[in-house]
């Protein structure tokens, strides 16, 4: 049974008394998790080590927001996975819409990151999305599926059943402007397909494959009843512990 996962994105927010707090907060409503579900927070780096104590039930793990593709040496102001292995980090966010855009972060560039990623065993929670004019055009199935053609399709059926993959489409980032229910189904359903086309039916059923893009407290339960969506990768809504602990509780 593949995993159902809540995921925070807490971007670039919050100062360090109120990332603890939102934590406590999370902490104290004692949601417990078992079997495949799973809670991810993934916190600006300074934060890791602290959320890495607060956050310590069965199920819950800590990830990063982004990591470098090199194992270490003069990269001055980069984050290597071997720091975060030895932080016993679980999870790396790769190829978010926001890294793509502002940081001009390449499928290719993304598969060094990938590779390294799980040569460290860490696990990628992989970004995929198109804008809106793609969108528009009707072409983003295609575009979605060769970021994850370019950025994935090099690993072998053990290493690709290892990732999980957000699809985040970029005009619902941050906009209230939340894909319907359908419009996640319909992608989520396609990049499967691709999936099982290069990889075989049972491995694309194992991969989980997150919603991102203004999930919220009130619907997060329908997007996650989606056959093929397996929960959220969450940003503002997961700075607010009222917000995060019900979307928590609609994983299915
Ligand atoms: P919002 O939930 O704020 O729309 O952000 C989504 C996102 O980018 C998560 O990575």
């Amino acid at each position: 049974m593949r995993k159902q996962i809540a995921a925070a994105n807490w971007k670039m927010n919050l100062t360090i008394d109120k990332a603890e707090s939102l934590l406590d907060g999370i902490v104290s409503a004692g949601i417990s998790l078992s079997g495949n579900h799973l809670a991810v927070f993934a916190v600006p780096f300074p934060y890791l080590q602290m959320a890495q104590q607060k956050i310590s039930a069965t199920n819950y793990f800590i990830a990063a927001q982004n990591c470098y593709s090199k194992k270490s040496g003069a990269y001055t102001g980069e984050t290597s996975v071997e720091m975060l292995q030895s932080l016993h980090i679980k999870y790396v966010v790769l190829g978010h819409s926001e890294r793509r855009e502002y940081f001009q972060e390449s499928n290719s560039f993304l598969a060094e990151k990938v590779n390294i990623a799980l040569e460290y065993n860490i696990t990628p929670i992989f970004c995929c999305g198109e804008s809106l004019s793609i969108r528009e055009a009707g072409t983003q199935n295609d575009f979605v599926a060769k970021q994850l053609q370019e950025s994935l399709f090099h690993l072998s059926a053990t290493d690709i059943q290892k990732i999980v993959i957000a699809y985040e489409p970029i005009w619902a980032i941050g906009t209230g402007k939340t894909a319907t229910s359908e419009q996640a189904q319909e992608m989520h359903a396609s990049l499967r397909n691709v999936l099982a086309e290069k990889y075989g039916k049972e491995v694309a059923g194992n991969i989980s494959i997150l919603y991102g893009g203004s999930v919220k407290a009130s619907n997060a339960k329908e997007i996650f009843s989606q056959p093929d969506v397996d929960g959220g990768l969450v940003g503002g809504a997961s700075l607010i512990v009222d917000e995060f602990v019900t979307i928590i509780k609609s994983l299915k």
